[in-house]
């Protein structure tokens, strides 16, 4: 998964209009999980609790949005195979691009790991698959928080202007 590697496939000037598609569309369901579909958490408990699992909207909402998620997530990896992403800045320090690539790298571990984890709590009523996706969902937020402070460094401290090769 290098993002340094200018030969093979070539390193273009920007992300494809199909990697943006991607991107966003993850950052609008990833929003979703969180700020809608979280009350998923109550039919879990009433269900690990009564037995009854109720498909209630927020239920069947986030179940369809994060198998949505995995099949984005792995549509990237094809596209990001295929067509290349653009090399990390050069003026970015190493540490940065260090910190760039863990980001990039853990973001597609967790994003292709949770709807499996999450499903595993869901279908098969497992306590501790819950736990984990729940501490999988904080440690997302991190990430995110991570990445949304470097993009901001990059826009107006180092004006490397990486957002206009994702928009
Ligand atoms: C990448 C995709 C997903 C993301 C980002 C995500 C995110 C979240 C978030 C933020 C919560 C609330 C956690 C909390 O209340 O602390 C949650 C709970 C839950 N999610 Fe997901 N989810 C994803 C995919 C799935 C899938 C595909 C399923 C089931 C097929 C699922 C099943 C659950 C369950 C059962 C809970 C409740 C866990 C509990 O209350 O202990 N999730 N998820
Ligand atoms: C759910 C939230 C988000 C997730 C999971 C996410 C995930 C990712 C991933 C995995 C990459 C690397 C793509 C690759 O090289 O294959 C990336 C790149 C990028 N993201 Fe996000 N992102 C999120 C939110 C945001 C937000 C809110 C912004 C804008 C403020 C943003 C701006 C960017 C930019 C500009 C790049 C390109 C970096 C570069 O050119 O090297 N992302 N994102």
């Amino acid at each position: 998964m290098s993002e340094t590697n200018a030969s093979d496939p070539a390193s273009p000037e920007a992300y494809s209009f199909r990697q943006k598609l991607a991107h966003w569309g993850v950052v609008v369901l990833v929003a979703a999980q969180y700020l809608v579909f979280d009350s998923i958490g109550r039919d879990f408990g009433r269900g690990m609790k009564t037995g009854e699992w109720v498909y209630s909207p927020a239920a069947t909402g986030h179940i369809l949005f994060g198998f949505a998620i995995l099949a984005l997530m792995v549509w990237r990896l094809k596209l990001r195979r295929d067509e290349g992403v653009p090399a990390l800045p050069a003026a970015e320090p190493g540490w940065a691009a260090t910190l760039a690539r863990l980001t990039h790298g853990a973001f597609y571990l967790m994003l292709l790991a949770m709807p499996l984890v999450g499903a595993a709590a869901w279908y098969l009523q497992s306590g501790s698959a819950a736990e984990m996706h729940e501490a999988a969902a904080n440690l997302l937020m991190a990430l995110i928080a991570v990445h949304v402070g470097a993009v901001a460094v990059h826009q107006f401290r180092w004006k490397s202007s990486i957002l206009s090769r994702m928009m």
